[in-house]
């Protein structure tokens, strides 16, 4: 059984295998959790993200942790929100599912993600913490090795609304 919480704080310190990076489709690195992130993982990850030559909204790109705990960064590409009929529901799911099947296939048992496009990209949170929650819950989370996936909130806001979608969607309802 694969345990799904949120916890508060910031995922550059999270003690998990690989963290989730909310990032653009350069992998230029920027602002928000991507440049924390960039901070934290100090200077080996630039040139390894230029060598990845970007990656399309929706999808994801893994590099090593480098400085960082986690074994390994996974860089996912958020939708921008343009009021929710340009797919933007689809894309953050499938950035879940893309970062969830990278870490199976590196042998992550553990992963923690931000709440990917809830800042700069403007998706509303509570719908993108919905989107979030299914999305991991539909993935084959056991059979696939994770054992523990962490949603780590920057702000109470996300942390709520978190909070509210992992009780509205617990197996059993
Ligand atoms: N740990 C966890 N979450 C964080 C941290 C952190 N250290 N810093 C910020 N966050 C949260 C934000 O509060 C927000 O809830 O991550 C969520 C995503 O916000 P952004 O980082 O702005 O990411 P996003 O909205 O997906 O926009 C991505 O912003 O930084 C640029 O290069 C990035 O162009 C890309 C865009």
């Amino acid at each position: 059984m694969t345990s799904i919480e949120t916890v508060e704080g910031d995922i550059t310190t999270c003690r998990v295998d690989a963290i989730v990076n909310a990032a653009n489709s350069r992998l230029a690195g920027g602002g928000g959790v991507d440049g924390a992130i960039h901070r934290a993982a100090g200077p080996e990850l630039p040139p390894a993200c230029r060598a990845l030559g970007g990656c399309p909204t929706g999808e994801a790109r893994i590099t090593p942790g480098f400085a960082l705990p986690a074994h390994w960064i996974i860089h996912a590409v958020g939708p921008v929100w343009h009021g929710g009929g340009a797919g933007e529901p689809e894309l953050l799911a499938a950035c879940y599912r893309t970062s969830l099947a990278l870490a199976a296939e590196h042998g992550a048992r553990s992963i923690a993600f931000p709440a990917i496009s809830c800042g700069v990209y403007g998706y509303p949170v509570a719908a993108a913490c919905r989107v979030s929650v299914a999305s991991i819950r539909d993935w084959p989370c056991a059979e696939r090795g994770i054992e523990r996936v962490l949603l780590v909130a920057f702000s109470a806001e996300v942390s709520r609304h978190w909070g509210a979608a992992l009780s509205a969607s617990r197996p059993g309802l």
